[in-house]
């Protein structure tokens, strides 16, 4: 992480020397939520004049003022700086933001209902927002994820109201930023996906993102086949993941090493190293999301998507991994204190959507145990659902007097942690590892009984203790 820091602060710097070589757009970002905010900072930061819109007047005057709604590195510093520069503003006029802009992209929320379809109200109400006050030329982009078709069904809208049909046009242009590295991803694409079926809109969104620093592939196609393009991505992997979880299971039943499995697997250039880490589950407010919606889509046109179904059972039953492996170690949870590490759906966020801390925190309040928890930054977004645990303010204050803990998230201050001090806190040294991030040498010299999830526990695991430090300098363990 730290070297991606560096690395795109260095490029940053780089993009600032280039930028005036190349022309500048006046954007809108309407929606100022994860996507719109990350987007419209780093078209900024590309050398653009960028108005974020949002209706929401106190979020736009909070962020005005320099308080960033959500945690996501380097972007607070950017933000400060592009808006020094008179480069990136913020505004909850509507109307006035899509005067001022050639460019409108539409990156607001398109939450799930409870049937798995995408909620379309906001993208909709940003439609009539700018079939209302466009005045000129716009290039509509619509960013936000949106069901297969959305983007056709909006022209074919659009071009039956009363504005001029050569006054605009719309394409799909899906982001595929992570969170927690939202800047690198923006600024470092594998690929851009642009869903057009115009040359002059082609164009345009092509030198939109000429300055970045890199050469990116980019993919133009219809815009339908680009909104599949954003479901295939997230749900195939979302899919790698719940295989990953489910053979780290099977290891677990049959003594063989997730990490190694993955690693050697990786190696194969058809199946890539990267998403095969098992966990505690998925979560995020895109994989199941997205996966629900995708599956919601097939239904809707009587294809059977069977195996994102079962990629989202399999994620359910994940859940409930770390509860079950807690109980092996130490039996009854009922009267007994438990330590959480980790409440984000995974480090570098603040983000708490559809964590698998949620359900265990849950579960483990039906069991009648006792919850102390620590996040270095989800804590006011769970306080929020769970207002009555304990939130502490470091993970050794966690660890003190408890029966067990939980890592649910590999901060790398949870990895760091000094385990014979945190032993010494802790009433029973017990520890379920569901991110792989303790090393088994570590938790056994300081004795420690551990569960793990895909590479074995204390009990079964002489593997780990005699091997380990040969496949660690070998990086297999990563
Ligand atoms: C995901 C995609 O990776 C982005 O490309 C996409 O743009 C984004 O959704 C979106 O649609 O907006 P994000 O949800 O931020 O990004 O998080 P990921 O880093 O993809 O992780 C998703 C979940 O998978 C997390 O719960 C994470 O802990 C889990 N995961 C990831 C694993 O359990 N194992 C892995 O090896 C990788």
């Amino acid at each position: 992480m730290n070297y991606i820091k560096k690395y795109t602060l260095i490029v940053l710097t780089l993009i600032e020397s280039t930028q005036q070589l190349h022309g500048s757009f006046n954007v809108t970002v309407l929606g100022t939520g994860y996507v719109g905010l990350v987007s419209g900072t780093c078209l900024a930061q590309i050398g653009h004049n960028v108005i974020c819109a949002d209706i929401d007047q106190d979020k736009i005057n909070r962020i005005s003022q320099g308080e960033i709604p959500i945690y996501e590195t380097d972007l607070s510093d950017l933000v400060t700086q592009n808006m020094k520069k008179n480069r990136l503003h913020f505004s909850s006029n509507i109307p006035e933001s899509i005067e001022k802009s050639d460019i409108i992209m539409i990156a607001v929320n398109t939450p799930s209902k409870e049937n798995g379809q995408a909620d379309l109200a906001a993208l909709e109400s940003a439609i009539a927002s700018i079939a209302k006050h466009i005045n000129n030329y716009k290039l509509i982009v619509i960013k936000s994820t949106v069901p297969i078709g959305t983007s056709n069904q909006i022209k074919i809208l659009l071009d039956s109201l009363e504005i001029t049909k050569s006054s605009f046009d719309l394409i799909s242009n899906p982001e595929f930023l992570r969170e927690g590295i939202a800047l690198y991803d923006c600024l470092h694409p594998d690929r851009i996906v642009i869903g057009s079926t115009n040359k002059k809109a082609t164009k345009i969104i092509k030198k939109l993102y000429k300055n970045l620093p890199e050469k990116t592939p980019i993919v133009v196609t219809d815009p339908t086949t680009s909104e599949a393009i954003k479901y295939a991505s997230n749900t195939f992997l979302a899919l790698k993941i719940s295989f990953m979880n489910e053979l780290a299971n099977l290891c677990d039943a049959t003594g063989a090493h997730a990490s190694t499995i993955a690693y050697a697997m990786g190696l194969d250039k058809r199946i890539s190293p990267e998403f095969l880490k098992p966990g505690p589950g998925f979560g995020g407010s895109c994989f199941p999301k997205d996966s629900f919606a995708l599956v919601h889509m097939a239904k809707e046109h009587n294809v059977p998507f069977l195996t994102v179904q079962a990629a989202l059972q399999a994620n359910d039953f994940q859940k409930t991994v770390p509860l079950t492996k807690l109980k092996s170690l130490i039996g009854n949870l009922a009267g007994k204190k438990i330590a959480i590490l980790g409440l984000a759906f995974k480090s570098n966020t603040d983000d708490v959507r559809y964590s698998p801390a949620i359900a265990i925190i849950c579960a483990l309040q039906q069991e009648g145990a006792t919850i102390q928890t620590y996040d270095p930054q989800a804590m006011a977004n769970m306080k929020k659902l769970y207002p009555q645990i304990s939130y502490c303010s470091d993970s050794y204050e966690a660890l003190t007097g408890v029966h067990a803990a939980i890592f649910l998230t590999d901060w790398s201050e949870f990895s760091a942690l000094d385990l014979k001090k945190a032993g010494k806190l802790m009433f029973a040294k017990t520890v379920v590892d569901c991110r792989n991030i303790l090393t088994p040498i570590d938790l056994i010299e300081n004795g420690f009984e551990y569960q793990t999830i895909g590479n074995g526990g204390t009990k079964n695991n002489f593997f780990s203790y005699y091997f380990c430090p040969d496949l660690i300098s070998r990086n297999v363990y990563r």
